[in-house]
């Protein structure tokens, strides 16, 4: 039975994570005035947060950190998920984020977002793809980027990217109850643009036996994906190269379909596109949920935090997600039942194939139907 004590510990090290995002943010701004200032003509200006939204992140910040923990409590998964930190990346990495720092600052001040090294093989990749995302070096297209991308993310949400992944467990874990007669080994999940794997991870924490598969564009996030799932016991998820708009997958193939973080780097159809093939390769009575970046519709008060946010990182298509109607793309692809919720910086859309969806099965002349 998770204790007070754990509880403790656990918002312990999330409030140390929170002020070392803040510290190496407020640090690397500075530094970045000191030795690279931008030309003013292309400098982003954000807008500065008021002390009343710095109160609000704080506050929802705080109550996803509750809500991590009362899943646990519920036994919706274990306590050491909370515990689950790449320390030996962040040993191994950290330093890397600075001496990645200048040549970021120098594509920053003269706005090359699509640069990439000789050797970094782009063809074939949607065009929308080819892009330094977060001014990110190589994109997502070499083992340095995959490197330090986790750092990088958890730095940007104050140690919180995993309290945000985990939140799509508890309606994954609800969506399964529809296929409660299926053994839990032969449960079938596909995370769709699964980077480095660490929502995978966090779903076999839950699921212990289900099969994990994983899609994703970026061949050298596989590879860090596949170093950090081959750490745990228990069957490998399989890993595909692929795109999330035509994913290699049979129809009615999964119980659930996962994806986090992607839309919001999308441009429209693209969104359409993966939303509608996740419809295809999910079962009917299976389950569809989204994690992203929280939208002006449901987080006005946060309207400015969302403007700046594709101001200071390269993020193309991240102005019009935020008033995209996912849930409208949703039930044209076919779900039902779609619900939203909101964590901290995130929203979730968790979505169901009607059981109607179900393609006509096979019969035979005597007229019963097989399934
Ligand atoms: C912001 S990262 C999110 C990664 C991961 N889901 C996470 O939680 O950190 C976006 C990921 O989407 C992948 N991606 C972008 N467009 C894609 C597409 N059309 N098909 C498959 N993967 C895609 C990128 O390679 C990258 O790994």
């Amino acid at each position: 039975m998770p204790d007070t004590l754990t509880k403790l510990a656990y918002q312990t090290v999330q409030q140390g994570k929170s002020y070392f995002g803040l510290v190496h943010k407020a640090v690397s701004t500075q530094l970045l005035n000191i030795v690279a200032p931008a030309p003013a003509e292309t400098k982003p200006k954000p807008t500065p947060l008021s002390l009343e939204l710095i109160q609000n992140i704080q506050r929802r910040m705080n109550e996803i950190l509750e809500t991590d923990w009362q899943d646990v409590e519920k036994g919706v998964y274990p306590a050491s998920l909370l515990f689950d930190n790449p320390w030996d990346d962040f040993f191994r990495y950290y330093p890397a984020v600075w001496f990645d720092m200048p040549e970021m600052w120098q594509r920053v001040n003269q706005k090359r977002y699509q640069e990439f090294d000789p050797g970094v093989e782009t063809q074939g990749l949607p065009s929308y793809y080819v892009q330094n995302f977060h001014h990110q070096t190589n994109g997502y297209l070499s083992d340095e980027s995959a490197n330090l991308y986790d750092l990088q993310v958890e730095i940007l949400f104050n140690g919180t990217a995993d309290p945000m992944r985990r939140r799509i467990l508890a309606p994954l874990k609800a969506g399964l109850k529809a296929f409660g007669d299926v053994p839990a080994s032969q449960i079938k999940i596909l995370d769709v643009a699964c980077g480095t794997g660490r929502t995978l991870k966090n779903i076999r924490g839950m699921l212990p036996k289900a099969s994990l598969y994983g899609v994703d564009l970026s061949a050298a996030y596989l590879r860090k994906a596949n170093q950090l799932l081959s750490q745990v016991p228990g069957t490998l998820p399989q890993l595909v190269q692929g795109n999330g708009e035509e994913l290699p997958f049979l129809e009615n193939y999964f119980h659930a379909v996962t994806s986090v973080f992607l839309f919001h780097e999308l441009p429209p159809q693209a969104r359409q596109n993966v939303i509608d093939e996740a419809f295809r390769v999910v079962k009917p009575g299976g389950t569809f949920i989204i994690c992203d970046s929280i939208q002006m519709a449901d987080s006005p008060e946060l309207s400015i935090a969302m403007e700046n946010f594709p101001e200071i990182f390269h993020e193309p298509y991240y102005r019009h997600y935020t008033t995209d109607d996912l849930t409208k793309r949703l039930t044209d692809a076919g779900f039902t039942e779609v619900f939203e919720q909101v964590h901290f910086m995130s929203k979730y859309l968790i979505a169901k194939k009607p059981i109607e969806a179900r393609p006509e099965a096979p019969s035979f002349a005597t007229g019963i139907a097989i399934d």
